[in-house]
């Protein structure tokens, strides 16, 4: 951990070739945007303080991300130089400040921390992240003097033959001592093919001015892949969906096909548990031991606890305690609160309600803005009717109830405890402890109709 790390995101640029109203940084890899990445493996290895460069549509990036990081606001896109000049006051005169893109998802922050020591350790005021490229098109070359050290970086579009030539490319990461960084920013001129500020051009000012620079060569491309394409996007998906299920794999969860089964970065899933095909895991969702989770289930943001089993369901903000079986169709919306050894069944939506242990919901129900029991069952078909049109109301379920097929509860109502209601009623009173309520005009049968007809 490096707790004195200042950390800048450059996060300025439209991505053209994303061809999207979308600004490139706010692109999602499964269930977070790029720059969210950045920025998490930013505080994993413990920045003090994170500033992002916006600028294209930078409102937007501002309204996604929040207020867990500062924001330096580049109007024009002059360059990456020009970008990390716009954070100056953020860069201050003290410490090291640490460059990444927003762009780069996959940069880890065991890979931060090693090179802000690397960075200490040397005593640089500039050092450049590189690594070796069979295909280095398009990137910055690393040009080394005779005796390996740091010479320049140059860009595609300036470089001579032999320096294209050059496989060690520049990774767009780089730790520069503050000083060093805010007279070096000064000094950059835009006389190059395309007219831009370079950032690239900072290690080499330093170190004309008495500065050390040095480089850091990372072993793992794939950590500095910038995303510049919707197919770019593609393939950093599917490097990360591999590193978070081999994770969990590790952790002993079962998953069946690794292939096709989302898990996001901060999902959290015990051992023993196993994971069907065609599952997508997100946001901040917890899964127990002995789980079985699938196939063709989504859940988002939501507490499983132990032995629990969730078939071809959709779960977003709720809660599931231990034993409860869900599915296969149901849908659980936020503030669905299950208890243990619940039912819920095929075709069943809960809503905003707190259901307890035991309590059976088999199949095709609503239960809205409800408070049920235990051990209360539900026939098949019923409706809490918790809206008016204009107004939302909360329906109460006791202990031991019996709500009869085809029930409409109408809220605001209370079921008391051991009560029943008969098949196909209305319940718009509430029905006192273990009486039985029967809401529905009586049949009749009138004899020898059909002949009569
Ligand atoms: C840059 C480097 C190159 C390196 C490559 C690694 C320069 C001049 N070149 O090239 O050496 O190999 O990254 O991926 O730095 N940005 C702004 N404001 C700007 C320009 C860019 O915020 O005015 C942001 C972009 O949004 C992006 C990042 O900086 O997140 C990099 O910019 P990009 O244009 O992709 O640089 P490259 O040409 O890839
Ligand atoms: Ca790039």
């Amino acid at each position: 951990m490096n707790n004195n790390l200042k950390v800048i995101i450059l996060a300025a640029g439209q991505g053209t070739r994303m061809k999207s109203k979308v600004p490139k940084v706010l692109h999602k890899v499964l269930d977070k945007t790029m720059l969210d990445y950045v920025i998490d493996a930013s505080l994993k290895a413990g920045a003090k303080d994170i500033c992002c460069v916006v600028g294209h549509k930078s409102m937007l990036v501002k309204k996604m991300i929040g207020d867990r990081v500062k924001y330096a606001l580049q109007k024009e896109q002059l360059g990456t130089g020009h970008a990390v000049k716009q954070a100056e006051d953020f860069i201050g005169d003290e410490g090291s400040v640490m460059v990444l893109c927003g762009d780069t998802p996959l940069v880890k922050a065991e890979t931060i921390e090693k090179i802000a020591s690397y960075h200490a350790e040397c005593g640089n005021g500039a050092t450049v992240v590189s690594f070796v490229k069979d295909e280095p098109f398009g990137y910055g070359r690393i040009i080394r003097d005779e005796n390996g050290g740091f010479l320049k970086i140059v860009e595609q579009k300036d470089g001579s033959e032999s320096e294209l030539a050059v496989k060690e490319v520049n990774s767009g990461v780089y730790v520069f001592e503050a000083k060093a960084l805010k007279k070096a920013l000064s000094e950059l001129n835009c006389g190059n093919a395309q007219g831009e500020y370079y950032l690239t051009d900072v290690p080499e000012l330093i170190v004309k001015d008495g500065g050390k620079a040095g480089v850091f060569t990372a072993d793992d491309e794939m950590e500095f892949l910038g995303v510049n394409s919707k197919l770019d996007l593609s393939v950093v998906t599917k490097a990360l969906v591999k590193r978070i299920n081999e994770k969990h794999m590790l952790n002993g969860v079962t998953i069946t096909n690794p292939e096709n089964t989302y898990i996001g970065q901060d999902v959290v899933i015990e051992a023993d548990t196993l994971i069907l095909p065609g599952t997508v895991l997100e946001g901040k969702t917890s899964i127990g031991t002995d789980c079985v989770i699938g196939p063709n289930t989504q859940i988002v943001s939501s507490e499983i606890k132990d032995g629990v089993n969730i078939k071809m369901s959709v779960l977003m903000n709720c809660r599931v305690d231990n034993y409860t079986t869900v599915g296969p169709f149901a849908y659980l919306r936020p503030g669905a609160n299950v208890g243990e050894h619940v039912r819920i069944g095929d075709f069943v939506e809960i809503k905003n309600s707190n259901i307890d242990d035991g309590t059976k919901v088999s199949h095709l129900t609503y239960v809205g803005d409800s408070d049920v029991g235990k051990n209360v069952n539900f026939g098949c078909g019923t409706v809490t009717a918790n809206y008016d049109g204009v107004n939302k109301y909360r329906t109460t379920i006791n202990d031991n109830a019996f709500i009869g097929c085809n029930t409409n509860l109408v809220a605001p109502v209370t079921v008391g405890e051991g009560a029943v209601t008969a098949a196909g009623s209305t319940i718009n009173k509430d029905v006192p402890a273990h009486a039985l309520s029967i809401a529905r005009k009586r049949q009749v049968n009138i004899d020898d109709w059909t002949d009569k007809k």
